[in-house]
């Protein structure tokens, strides 16, 4: 058997162009664009590509973007004191600090200090609060509910369905616990410690990996037809692993060779397509979802702030 490939570029375009089209609209009645900003500490190259894409992905969709960049050393009480300043600015709807941040900053004292209204991350405790609770006015973390998004487009059902969630991360595995829960999935949530890794994936209809381990999950996590989705995101740069995270993609393989260096998700594409019925690709799964849910959220947050119903 090979798995229905779930293609995550598809369903990002499908939302990116459902956002533009809403914000038109937004602008056609109220004269405003929907603004973002994202403030970036240090000079991290991977968070500066990851905000490239968000401001250029903005941009792409009608939004006022912006971005500000302070240096690495920036102290606690600039950082706190430009965060402050974007909350009373009127023309920023959504905003975020993109994480990691350099030692020295408490990114929990960051996250509290974004007004909860303005939180496209959805990392403030009160909009976490709000998604525990089940209230429909917070705003949700985006790669959780580009997740969602995705077992949406293809029609996947999650009522009555069982759900493993592989990594209890604030930002992916319990806010997607909460929102399967919405659903009326049953849930199960592992991490490292875990007793038996295999057999609890095992009993998933939908297996859900967001822990960061290179091809964690194998053939053998996966009931025979399961839907597999793949939040992983990892670099990898040693030959060994990447013969075999790679195993029947040769294409991909050679330019890793050649290059020395590829992303890969947390499931083993290879071996888990042979049993899912349906899986992710990395990249080309999640990740394009987790920004285009970012300016759903953006607009979503100028639709309240300007008084409309979103
Ligand atoms: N697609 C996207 O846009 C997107 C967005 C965010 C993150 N990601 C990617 O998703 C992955 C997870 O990110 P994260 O921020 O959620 O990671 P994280 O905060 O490091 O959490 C990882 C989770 O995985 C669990 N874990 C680690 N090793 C394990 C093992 N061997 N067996 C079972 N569970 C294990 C950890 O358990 P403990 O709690 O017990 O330590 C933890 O709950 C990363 O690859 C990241 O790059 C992608």
């Amino acid at each position: 058997m090979s798995a229905t490939i779930l293609d995550g570029r598809k369903v990002a375009a499908a939302v990116l162009e459902r956002v533009r089209d809403r914000a038109a609209a937004l602008f056609e009645r109220t004269g405003v664009r929907p603004g973002l900003t994202v403030v970036l500490v240090g000079e991290n190259p991977a968070s500066q590509v990851y905000v490239r894409n968000k401001t250029r992905r903005a941009e792409e969709a009608g939004f006022v973007s912006r971005l500000v960049a302070l240096p690495a050393d920036v102290t606690r009480e600039r950082l706190l004191a430009a965060i402050d300043e974007l909350a009373t600015d009127r023309s920023v709807h959504g905003m975020l600090v993109q994480l990691p941040v350099p030692e020295h900053l408490d990114p929990r004292e960051i996250q509290r200090a974004v007004p909860p209204e303005k939180d496209v991350d959805g990392f403030h405790p009160l909009n976490a609060g709000r998604l525990l609770l089940g209230d429909d006015d917070g705003l949700v973390p985006c790669t959780p509910l580009g997740v969602i998004e995705l077992l949406d487009h293809y029609g996947i059902p999650l009522e009555g369905r069982h759900a493993v969630i592989v990594g209890r991360s604030n930002i992916v595995g319990k806010p997607l616990l909460h929102l399967l829960l919405a659903r009326h999935a049953t849930v199960t949530i592992c991490h490292s410690r875990t007793a038996d890794l295999e057999a609890t994936c095992r009993q998933a209809d939908v297996l859900v990996a967001a822990v960061g381990v290179p091809g964690l999950i194998r053939g053998g996590h996966v009931r025979p037809g399961a839907v597999v989705i793949d939040v992983g995101i990892n670099a990898i740069e040693d030959e060994a692993a990447g013969r075999d995270l790679l195993e029947g993609q040769a294409r991909r393989l050679e330019r890793f060779l050649a290059k020395g260096r590829t992303l890969v998700g947390d499931v083993h594409f290879g071996e888990v397509r042979e049993v899912a019925g349906a899986v992710t690709p990395v990249p080309g799964g999640v990740g394009p979802l987790t920004v285009a849910l970012l300016l759903q959220n953006t607009l979503q947050a100028a639709e309240r702030q300007l008084g409309e119903c979103g």
